[in-house]
């Protein structure tokens, strides 16, 4: 090695940031080669161990050439292996190919997450909002089952806490957190409301798989028209529904809310708050980006709006270390 030229090497520039640019450009090159790993099918197709030729003629694609230099950089990157004149899929690619959380991080981070920049000059010049929320809604709800333990805790303390006959989930997306509340609450009738019809039927899918089906209904439509008629409820949930909704329509539908509830009902906000934290900063952008008029709640003005609905505030506690994911707990007053 030349220790002269390594000395200019150092010297030459801001050495710190670059070193610090070349690992974070590394890492990003690794969720995106992953994430195409698991989009083209590469990674699940080599559960069966295949020649790039088998690999190209099962998956369909027609450039050889591009598909080996692909598999030897999965390769590389120890995600498949060579086995003979094939190559199968290693233990580390399985962790994360079987596992719907990992495979939805990689997924969500190499295309969505990251591009909102790549497109951003295009939307800053007045282009098109994004429409992640809706066509890839399969890969967020995957993605939020990351922290769901804690989120279902808080509902099942939230719901045993007080007798619960009927509980509503607006927003319910699979439906898994109003089978949470029905568990915890034995003796409980459910609905749930969900704008897009696909996850309205797996919502129904999934409660009728937990046996719960007697006890839940699933509504397709807006969440303050479908509440019309329904209850008296003793527990209302709102968890990562809230942003859906522009900042001024929040009070309206929490009056709504608050005029479906029993005396003394709960109603349970989960939502990822504002904060300074650069990964809230960066989420709140992600979803401003969308079509419609999404942001990420303050927690004070959310405070502020739901009191001013006529509910006592009882809570806001952070769910997850690390992470602005809050809950806020308030009674119908
Ligand atoms: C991020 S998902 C959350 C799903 C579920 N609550 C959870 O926490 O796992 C948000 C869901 O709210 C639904 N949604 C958004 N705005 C709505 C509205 N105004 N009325 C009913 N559902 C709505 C979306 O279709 C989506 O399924």
């Amino acid at each position: 090695m030349d220790v002269r030229a390594l000395g200019m090497v150092v010297r030459g520039g801001n050495f710190r940031a670059r070193v610090a640019a070349v690992r974070a450009g590394q890492s990003a090159v690794r969720v995106a080669m992953t994430g195409a790993a698991l989009e083209t099918g590469v990674l699940d197709a080599l559960r069966v161990p295949a020649t790039v030729h088998d690999l190209a003629s099962r998956l369909g694609y027609a450039n050889h050439d591009l598909l080996l230099a692909f598999v030897r950089t999965l390769e590389a990157a120890g995600l498949v292996r060579p086995d003979g004149g094939s190559h199968e899929i290693t233990r580390r690619g399985r962790a994360i190919a079987d596992d719907p959380v990992a495979r939805a991080a990689y997924t969500a981070f190499s295309d969505f997450h990251t591009g909102v920049y790549r497109d951003i000059l295009q939307q800053l010049d007045g282009g098109d909002g994004r429409q992640d929320v809706n066509h890839r809604a399969q890969v967020i709800a995957d993605l939020s089952r990351f922290m769901q333990p804690m989120v279902e805790a808080t509902l099942r303390e939230e719901v045993s806490s007080r007798p619960t006959r009927s509980v509503v989930d607006l927003g319910c997306g699979s439906g898994m957190l109003l089978a949470t509340m029905l568990r915890a609450a034995p003796d409980a009738h459910g609905v749930g409301i969900e704008l897009d019809p696909v996850a309205a039927t797996h919502a129904a899918e999934n409660l009728s798989r937990q046996g719960l089906d007697g006890r839940a209904r699933v509504l397709v439509g807006e969440a303050r028209e479908r509440l019309a008629g329904e209850g008296p409820f003793d527990v209302a949930l709102l968890a990562n529904m809230v942003y859906y909704l522009p900042v001024v329509d929040r009070p309206g539908l929490f009056r709504t809310v608050r005029d479906v509830l029993s005396p003394g009902g709960a109603l349970v906000v989960v939502t990822t708050a504002l904060t300074d934290d650069w990964f809230s900063r960066h989420f709140d952008l992600l979803i401003r980006a969308q079509q419609g008029s999404m942001e990420l709640p303050d927690m004070d003005v959310l405070r502020a709006q739901v009191e001013e609905a006529g509910f006592t505030v009882d809570a806001t506690r952070r769910l997850t270390p690390g992470e602005p994911l809050m809950a806020l707990v308030a009674t119908a007053s």
